[in-house]
């Protein structure tokens, strides 16, 4: 189990964490906090002691064998986040000054390490605020920047603590080890698109596009510059990831082509329309004028496509979404389109398919047909970023 140093400071802030230290608990981390005296006004210890089952330690506690404690928490720690950091915490990690228990911790710990600045507008913006933060960033602290609204002194600016969902990614991404993608480059697109029939109404299907999400969401922490080609959808954006938004087949056959130059990796797990309507109506059908008659035309397949005009050795990924005959379609889909993988998932198997976080598949490549056990799709993502990586490597042999 990986450990996680939560270090809060004298913030107004300082109550958001008792969610981000809950939210962290549920990703089975081994949770510590400390608190500054001034985060103690704020927010009581005990809130923390109850969430992560530790204790918030002071600066000369020790452990059952006499062990002081901030030195046996820096050992033990795999990622220090300090969630609000406030001017003055951040003044005094970037110049040494170690005179609590989170300072003391903080500077002998040797984890990745995570800076969340909150505080009012005037003091981060102030010159000498942002050297410090200039600072950590040269000293390898990775810097959360603060988000910009209406801030608790009633101004509005920059100094908003950032979202807990990005603090939650941000310690994810720094636990993270396998980096297999590092330096590559990959598409992948995500979603239902719409094929308009009036400027109201559109033909879809029910993809969400957790799948395509969850895909960019691994390959960025697998070290990829990831960038997500998406039809409308509801899901939060990805921090650092390129997003692109489509509506229909053909903006998204567009928007793949001009990324398939700059991909070493495309995986379309978005269900494209096959059909569109021939005509789109310019104003509303009326139902007075009777039941309309749809003429449809086929889209283009994108990935087909796009795997038969490689520009240079890519590896492409389709997925097949089958109700019968479930092995049988996908094969031909896979000689079909020619690509290297295939990922097959059956809309009748339970926890597999639309909507879902989690997703049963089985992914086809050359030479064998690989059975995945129900997982998240998030797991989904990093098992097909493992085969990714090893393919391009079969490249360069
Ligand atoms: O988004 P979620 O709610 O998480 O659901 C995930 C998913 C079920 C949509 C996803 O896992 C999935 O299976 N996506 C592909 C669904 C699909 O459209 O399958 P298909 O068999 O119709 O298409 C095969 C492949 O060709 C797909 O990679 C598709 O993107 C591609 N295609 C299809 C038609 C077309 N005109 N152009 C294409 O590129």
């Amino acid at each position: 189990m990986k450990t996680v140093i939560v270090g809060i400071t004298g913030g107004i802030a300082a109550y958001k964490s008792a969610q981000l230290v809950s939210d962290l608990m549920k990703k089975d981390l081994d949770v510590y906090v400390l608190m500054t005296e001034h985060a103690k006004e704020f927010i009581a210890p005990l809130t923390f002691a109850s969430l992560t089952h530790h204790p918030v330690y002071g600066l000369f506690d020790t452990d059952q064998h006499g062990k002081i404690m901030h030195i046996e928490l820096a050992k033990k720690a795999d990622a220090f986040l300090i969630a609000p950091a406030t001017a003055n915490v951040i003044a005094k990690i970037v110049h040494g000054i170690a005179d609590d228990m989170l300072t003391t911790t903080f500077l002998a710990a040797t984890c990745p390490k995570l800076i969340a600045p909150a505080m009012n507008t005037h003091m981060y913006e102030n010159p000498v605020t942002q050297n410090n933060l200039a600072l950590c960033k040269q000293l390898g602290y990775r810097v959360i920047d603060s988000s910009t609204g209406l801030l608790a002194c009633g101004d509005v600016g920059v100094g908003k603590l950032a979202e807990l969902s990005d603090l939650m990614e941000e310690v994810e991404q720094a636990l993270w080890s396998d980096h297999c993608l590092q330096g590559k480059r990959l598409v992948v697109t995500a979603g239902a698109t719409q094929e308009a029939l009036d400027p109201v109404r559109y033909l879809t299907n029910h993809s969400t596009g957790k799948m395509g999400f969850a895909i960019a969401k691994m390959a960025k922490r697998c070290g990829a510059e990831v960038t997500l080609i998406a039809a409308p959808n509801h899901l939060p954006p990805i921090k650092g990831v390129n997003y692109v938004p489509v509506v229909s087949a053909l903006d998204m056959l567009e928007v793949v082509r001009t990324y398939q130059n700059q991909a070493d990796i495309i995986v379309k797990a978005a269900a494209v329309a096959d059909y569109r309507p021939k005509e789109v109506a310019q104003e509303k059908i009326k139902k007075e004028t009777g039941t309309p008659e749809i003429t449809l035309e086929r889209n283009p397949d994108i990935l087909k496509e796009i795997s038969l005009n490689r520009p240079f050795p890519q590896v492409i990924c389709g997925f097949a979404m089958e109700t019968e005959h479930v092995m049988e379609h996908a094969k031909e889909k896979f000689e079909k389109k020619q690509v290297d993988f295939l990922v097959v998932n059956n809309l009748r198997e339970e926890g597999a398919g639309f909507g879902v976080d989690s997703n049963r598949v089985s992914i086809l490549s050359k030479d064998k047909v690989e059975d995945l056990k129900l997982m998240s799709k998030e797991e989904v993502g990093y098992e097909l970023c493992k085969r990714f990586a090893k393919r391009l490597e079969e490249f360069s042999c």
